[in-house]
């Protein structure tokens, strides 16, 4: 979602005559995107800003720009604690801060963010001048600018009405809406004729698609040209057997599902208010592994949210082992300010939470290194990215899975995609060598 709207700003200021350059200190406005889900995100912003201290009192005139969920939930705070800041935008003002860097150019200095009766409104110093939210068009983008053309990201929905107890998104990015597919399709197509073979669809929760996402998916699956399609967050509860079914029956439909469990603790999901139970989720799991061919699901965790004890922990570790995740993202507890669980104490030390989470982390490891190993000897589809990172003399792309493949072959495939044997692997890459007219999964 970040991508989205780093590239939103991007497009919108290379129109207006902008150029993108390679670093901070050659540029003339450095605008950062923000993320507020941890506090460990707000302090790295933080740091980055003041780093630019020196080359800011060097050269008055360059601006800086905090974008994004921390400016949103910070607002007015962010130019007290960063007083070199001479923007502060929401992450549905992207599209307008072409118009902020002219007025900060004119010696203002610009607080805007997204509007709603979500949001807690913090007093801006005197010397700022405070924007109207109102005309920020919600999903305005074209899609032009994209770290490569045959990929792309496309938002379906914007926010979140889900308010998990920890979760401070519902209050930065406001309330769900969706977007009309009309409008979904359209840039689709606009990103396919400029080379795009996969899109990935994004959402908080993008299985409670106003439309229906099963539908929108089967019109998306008719756009002549695209080869894959993907999805990401579902929300477990919210995984049907539609669902299920229409990525199992649609061949363009990666069998990749990303459903973060948060904990396997029924007490700790209680409180999580997550709206499912433990059983609910293996539910889920068993179904979708019965109903789509080979799928890969991914979870996200949350260790030492407060009240969690060995015993509640030990249950998280029980499914991580038994699930069978392809790929885990396992976070420690972080109080947000204004979320119902910051309300409760943070009891779990931070010794502990580190602990959980580095064993939780080697678990998982164990388990992919198991799965992959599984994997070798078989055929996937893999869409080249480019030169592999630990190797540029490979390539590197992704399976339907999203497993990352590495395996030799000209740079000429980027962007193509190929057939690869597995061959070799370790917990976080399949290796493989390229066959020809084999029967592939894509
Ligand atoms: N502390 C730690 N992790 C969090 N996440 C969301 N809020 C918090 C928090 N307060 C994690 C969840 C979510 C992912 C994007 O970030 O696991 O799925
Ligand atoms: Fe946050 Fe829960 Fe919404 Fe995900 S579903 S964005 S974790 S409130």
């Amino acid at each position: 979602m970040n991508k989205v709207d780093s590239e939103t700003a991007a497009e919108r200021l290379l129109v207006q005559g902008y150029e993108l350059v390679a670093d901070a200190e050659s540029a003339d406005v450095v605008v950062f995107n923000t993320c507020s889900v941890r506090e460990h995100a707000e302090e790295r912003v933080y740091s980055r800003i003041g780093a630019l201290k020196w080359e800011k009192l060097r050269r008055p005139s360059l601006i800086i720009a905090v974008m994004g969920c921390m400016a949103q939930n910070s607002a007015g705070a962010v130019f007290r604690r960063a007083p070199l800041v001479d923007i502060v935008c929401g992450p549905r003002q992207a599209a307008r801060l072409g118009d902020f860097i002219a007025q900060a150019r004119a010696g203002q200095r610009i607080l805007a963010i997204d509007g709603g009766d979500r949001i807690r409104h913090h007093k801006a110093p005197r010397n700022v001048r405070v924007l109207d939210p109102a005309d920020a068009p919600p999903f305005a983008r074209c899609g032009s600018v994209r770290p490569v053309p045959y990929q792309a990201f496309v938002t379906i929905m914007q926010g979140c009405d889900n308010f998990c107890s920890y979760c401070i998104v519902p209050y930065v990015r406001g309330p769900e809406i969706s977007r009309p597919a009309e409008e979904i399709i359209e840039e689709i197509n606009r990103l396919v004729e400029t080379g795009a073979r996969e899109v990935t669809l994004l959402g908080q929760n993008v299985n409670s698609y106003g439309g229906g996402l099963p539908s929108l998916l089967r019109v998306i699956h008719n756009i002549p040209g695209l080869d894959r399609i993907r999805f990401v967050t579902s929300h477990p509860k919210d995984v049907t057997d539609d669902l299920l079914s229409t990525m199992a029956e649609l061949p363009g439909v990666c069998n990749h599902l990303h459903a973060p469990a948060q904990s396997g603790s029924d007490s700790i999901l209680k409180l999580m208010h997550r709206g499912y139970t433990r059983r609910q989720y293996d539910d889920m799991l068993e179904r979708a592994r019965r109903i789509v061919p080979d799928i890969e699901i991914a979870s996200d965790f949350i260790v030492g949210f407060p009240g969690e004890t060995e015993q509640d922990f030990e249950q998280t570790v029980q499914l991580v082992r038994s699930a069978g995740f392809n790929q885990c993202f396992i976070f420690k507890y972080s109080p947000r300010k204004g979320t119902r669980a910051a309300e409760l104490i943070d009891d779990v030390p931070e010794e502990a939470k580190k602990r959980r989470n580095n064993e939780l982390l080697a678990v998982q490891e164990e388990v992919s290194a198991r799965r992959n190993r599984a994997k070798h000897g078989r055929i996937l589809g893999v869409l080249v990215d480019g030169p592999s990172k630990s190797d540029p003399s490979k390539l590197a792309g992704r399976s339907p899975g999203y497993d990352i493949v590495v395996t030799e072959g000209p740079e000429t495939l980027v962007g193509s995609i190929i057939d690869v044997r597995i061959t070799d692997s370790t917990p976080l890459t399949l290796f493989g060598e390229i066959v020809k007219h084999a029967p592939a999964i894509r």
